[in-house]
């Protein structure tokens, strides 16, 4: 199977810590490679150089076996989304955020697809509306999740998006990953135990080192 992104020998090196060192890690097209590891062990330095918010100081990234270092930022970050270990919404409504894909590709907003994705994780369509400051951590996380599903990704790179979810919400995002997962690819980290025991592929960090 071909890659969509390839790690070589990616090392990073900042104000004199080596934070990644020859990180070699093949992601099939379709996968579903999970990274766990104790905390700081480089999990989130990985998945922000795989969404090119850091550059490696060497090695490679390559997307679909091109520099990915080489396609304009826009186009990548349509094509391999991020998203962040502690939500971020921006503007003040949850429209702001679930205008915006659209916004970035000159479209008019599709409420169709905002509501059928706000029903996917049980928020009602006059959530719209509302003031992203009155909104739970748990309902943050979901409506970030399916800003970056507004468009589905070739990738999508999950840094703990379940962590601190009850069981609800987090089975909530579950279903969300799974009906994303029979078409894309998916890069997550977790410490969840469950996840974890689920997981198709485990690839564990260690001092920023791939632990074999
Ligand atoms: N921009 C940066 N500059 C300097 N050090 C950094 C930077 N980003 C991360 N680090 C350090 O790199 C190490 C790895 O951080 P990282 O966030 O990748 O860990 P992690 O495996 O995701 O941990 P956790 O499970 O706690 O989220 C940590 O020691 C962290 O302090
Ligand atoms: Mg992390």
């Amino acid at each position: 199977m071909t890659d969509v992104l390839t790690l070589h020998q990616i090392s990073l090196t900042i104000r004199g810590k080596t934070l990644l060192k020859d990180i070699n890690l093949s992601i099939p097209k379709g996968s579903f490679i999970t990274l766990a590891g104790p905390s700081g062990a480089g999990k989130s330095t990985i998945l922000k150089i795989c969404a090119r918010l850091l550059t490696p100081s060497s090695g490679k990234l390559l997307y679909n076996e091109s520099d990915a270092f080489l396609i304009p930022p826009h186009d990548y970050r349509r094509h391999v989304s991020y998203c962040f270990q502690q939500p971020v919404l921006f503007g003040e409504t949850v429209a702001d955020n679930l205008n915006f894909p659209f916004q970035i590709r000159n479209q008019v907003p599709d409420q169709e697809r905002q509501h059928a994705l706000l029903d996917q994780i049980n928020l009602p369509a006059d959530y719209l509306s509302k003031n992203i400051a009155s909104l739970s951590g748990g309902e943050k996380q979901r409506i970030a999740l399916i800003r970056n599903l507004m468009f589905e990704p070739d990738v999508l790179l999950l840094d703990e998006v379940t962590t601190g979810l009850d069981a609800e919400n987090k089975q909530i995002v579950h279903r969300l990953i799974d009906n994303y997962r029979q078409k894309g690819t998916i890069l997550a980290i977790t410490h969840d135990q469950e996840e974890l025991a689920q997981a198709e592929k485990i690839v564990t960090i260690k001092g920023g080192q791939i632990h074999e």
